[in-house]
């Protein structure tokens, strides 16, 4: 028994739908992002709604308990999610994402088989990319989580079995389209989970941005097909918004890092991967809370390099008393953000902004760049990979061609870490063994408000 008819329900799907839309497009700046993650929320909920109350299929009661038990996890992760867990949850999203549609593209298939062609189509479209997104998604969790080994795993034979892989899935989406039932799906479902698996296994965990940009792209486009297979407009026009702008930031996260998508998605085939870092061989200059607390109060410009290491030290507003002290002496005080410094896409962006840093103080890559040789001091903060020279100077090197701030061309660098330990991509940065560059042992939060204390006492 339906508990709304047909017209009205469309009416909310298009406000749903609206909702999305201006959500989405104010997603798009640090100063409307709050209230366009409410709209699309608000949007979501409509939706959800709306589909449960017209298709009659649960009570309100049902209703009710349901959207209890998932608001109340969400609120929960929501809590205690760390911000460095992000992207892990955000991987974690996508496999649902994926497995959801997935499981309502099996739904329909089993319910009403045999299908048209038409229907089969999209259902085995639904099913192979909703599943390889629900494998994937859980490997680039346990890549983010450090439950996987971030390296690249290829094993011998791995491009041949893929291959094969591949074509049985062809064969068994086939099968299942021209009347295979229930076997014939489960074949597939096995297939296309084995192949997400193999396919992001051999992804570095430093090119995990772009995969997990790429399987949110997925996610999305598994939720139009299945909004196809249900006939639900709403999941048709969520699913096609997702994935274009999965698509554009896969494609903002590949530039980023200099890559290309196939490039990342099939970059490892072949080669060995990464070096291991060989850390501490060399001799470093370290400096000490005051000469580096005088050195920065009487620089003219220093510009300050948050990294991962500012996020896991919750140093964000330790950061900003630094450069609140700077200022007050004259110094010309910036910060350079680096599009995939720390684990997330914009997640420097999101940290000072909670410091409320002026967001007209952040400067992405391109505008800093050509200011280092003119800065007296840059001062990098728990970044590593992002200013690694080796990108730009070492053709051998695995991250080669990424963009990097180039903190060695300003006249000192101090670079604030607890150790010479490699960052996210795991290997060593040549920046730290510089005559020009100081490194500062501590720990983020604790030397930057040692600092602070010690610019205020110079
Ligand atoms: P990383 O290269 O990962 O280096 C972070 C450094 O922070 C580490 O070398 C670590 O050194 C230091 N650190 C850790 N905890 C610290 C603490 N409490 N205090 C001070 N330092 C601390 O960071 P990055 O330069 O921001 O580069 C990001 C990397 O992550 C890139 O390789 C990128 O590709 C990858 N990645 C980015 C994203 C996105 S979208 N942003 C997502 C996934 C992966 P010590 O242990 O010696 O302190």
């Amino acid at each position: 028994r339906t508990l709304m008819n047909p017209q009205l329900a469309a009416v909310f799907y298009l406000l749903a739908a609206c909702l999305f839309i201006v959500g989405l497009k104010r997603l798009g700046g640090p100063h409307t992002a709050r209230s366009g993650n409410q709209l699309s929320t608000l949007g979501m909920l409509i939706a959800v709604i709306v589909t449960l109350a017209e298709s009659g299929a649960v009570s309100w009661w049902a209703l009710s308990a349901g959207l209890t038990v998932g608001a109340g996890a969400g609120a929960v992760l929501a809590r205690r999610v760390a911000m460095t867990g992000m992207p892990q949850l955000v991987a974690a999203f996508n496999g649902f994402g994926g497995g959801a549609s997935a499981l309502v593209a099996t739904a329909e298939f089993l319910e009403n088989s045999p299908l048209s062609a038409e229907t089969g189509v999209t259902v085995a479209f639904s099913v192979v990319i909703g599943v390889a997104t629900f494998t994937g998604s859980f490997i680039a969790f346990g890549k983010l989580a450090g439950l996987v080994t971030g390296r690249p795993l290829l094993l011998r034979g791995q491009v041949a079995g893929e291959i094969v892989l591949g074509a049985g899935l062809v064969a068994a989406a086939a099968w299942a389209v021209a009347g295979g039932g229930a076997a014939a799906l489960w074949a597939t479902v096995g297939l296309a989970g084995l192949l997400g698996v193999s396919r992001t296994l051999p992804i570095g965990g430093a090119d995990m941005p772009v995969i997990v940009a790429f399987l949110n792209s997925l996610s999305g486009l598994a939720a139009a097909a299945a909004g196809f297979v249900i006939d639900s407009v709403a999941l048709i026009i969520a699913g096609a918004l997702v994935g274009a702008s999965g698509l554009v930031l896969t494609n903002i996260m590949s530039r980023a890092m200099n890559r290309s998508l196939g490039n990342v998605l099939f970059g490892t085939f072949g080669s060995e991967g990464g070096q291991p870092a060989a850390a501490g061989g060399q001799p470093v200059r370290r400096a000490g809370i005051e000469d580096t607390a005088i050195t920065l109060a009487y620089a003219r410009s220093v510009i300050l390099v948050p990294g991962y290491g500012l996020a896991v030290a919750q140093a964000q507003h330790a950061v900003r008393e630094l450069a609140d002290r700077l200022r007050e002496r004259g110094v010309r005080v910036r910060y350079a953000i680096h599009p995939v410094a720390g684990r997330m896409p914009g997640h420097m962006n999101v940290l000072l902004a909670e410091a409320d840093v002026p967001y007209e103080a952040l400067l992405d890559l391109d505008e800093i760049n050509p200011d280092f040789s003119a800065t007296d001091v840059a001062l990098v903060v728990g970044a590593n990979d992002v200013v690694n020279p080796s990108a730009r100077d070492d053709p051998g090197s695995p991250i080669f061609g990424m963009p990097i701030l180039e903190v060695d061309r300003a006249a000192a660098a101090i670079v604030i870490k607890r150790s010479l330990s490699p960052g996210f991509a795991g290997i060593d940065n040549p920046l730290f063994y510089r005559d020009s560059t100081l490194m500062l042992f501590a720990d983020a939060k604790a030397g930057l408000e040692e600092l602070a204390a010690a610019v205020r006492e110079a």
